[in-house]
């Protein structure tokens, strides 16, 4: 862990909304961007229940707060009050980042360009391909919608809840009306069509992974040596999927790229400045080995 420069009166306010918020690794890479480029700024977390979001929303400006992320449960409840949402926003229905501009509260989503960026950095190329998405909560919905406007092919959304995955169906035919997307039950009830042509791309949107006991949240003797198999899950490093896909030859993307570059997009739309990339991966890695450490 670096050593944080002082808090002084100069310094300015940052932080994350979530409930729980324990558990966040924001603050680590967010602080140690902060002092890497010379900025007074602090980050911290604010433990928010979901009947106090609209009055923390409301101490933003008054506290003098310059910028929030959202998580858990807050990313879809805080749109009602904010004062502009960006398009982006709009289309994945969900804010991840609260800018202040003129005292004014502005919604953006990082979490999918984030998305985007982590599997751009591992070359993974897009076009052409079939993605298989594996649930159809909040972040399903901010990764399928930056997707849905690259030269993919195809989607399959793999849902337990049939009505969440129609409703993300929906959602893209509206984003992207020529992109051909199917439903899929997380029962597996039916064998998913062979793909002889085209290279996969699937991602897990699901929690399973993040428990040891948890069940492989696909089945694994389907993934082919040709595919690229990304898990938002960033805790463990590797999940039982990717160390699958590994095993069968794929190219694996994990989750931690995408938390590092949705903290990066968020910096930017803060600070106006470049984020210093490197330095926000070291103070992930490095909070991720605190934390196993300390778990221990
Ligand atoms: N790397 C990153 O930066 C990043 C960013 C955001 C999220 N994440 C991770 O992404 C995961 C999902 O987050 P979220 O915000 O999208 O959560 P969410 O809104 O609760 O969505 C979770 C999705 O997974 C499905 N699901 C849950 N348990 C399942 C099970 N046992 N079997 C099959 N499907 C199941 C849910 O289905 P139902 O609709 O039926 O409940 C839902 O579609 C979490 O692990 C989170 O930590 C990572």
């Amino acid at each position: 862990m670096s050593d944080l420069k002082p808090i002084t009166g100069q310094t300015k306010l940052f932080g994350i909304f979530g409930h729980p918020v324990a558990h966040t690794l924001s603050p680590f890479m967010h602080n140690a961007a902060f002092d890497a480029v010379g900025l007074p700024y602090r980050y911290v977390p604010f433990e928010v229940p979901p009947d106090r979001l609209e009055g923390a929303v409301k101490g933003i400006l008054p506290l003098g707060i310059r910028g929030v992320n959202v998580t858990i449960p807050h990313k879809e409840a805080i749109l009602p009050f904010l004062d502009q949402v960006d398009e982006e926003a709009k289309m994945i229905g969900a804010v991840n980042t609260v800018e202040v501009i003129s005292g004014r509260l502005i919604g953006h989503n990082t979490d999918g360009r984030g998305f985007l960026e982590s599997l751009f950095e591992m070359k993974v190329a897009l076009s052409g391909k079939r993605v298989i998405l594996l649930g159809a909560g909040g972040a399903a919905r901010a990764v399928a919608a930056v997707l849905a406007q690259q030269s993919i092919a195809e989607m399959v959304i793999v849902a337990r809840t049939a009505a969440r995955g129609k409703a993300l169906a929906d959602r893209l035919a509206a984003i992207s009306p020529g992109l051909k997307v199917s439903l899929w039950g997380a029962d597996w009830g039916s064998p998913l069509p062979a793909d002889p042509d085209r290279s996969t791309l699937l991602i897990n949107t699901t929690p399973l992974g993040m428990k040891q006991e948890d069940p492989l949240p696909f089945p694994i003797h389907l993934i082919d040596s040709r595919w690229s198999v990304a898990d938002l899950i960033y805790r463990p490093a590797e999940t039982a999927l990717l160390a699958a896909a590994k095993r069968a030859g794929a190219q694996v993307i994990p989750g931690l790229g995408m938390l590092l570059h949705q903290g990066v997009l968020a910096f930017e739309i803060w600070t106006g400045q470049k984020a210093p990339l490197s330095v926000m991966r070291q103070a992930l890695q490095n909070a991720l080995s605190f934390q196993d450490f300390r778990s221990r």
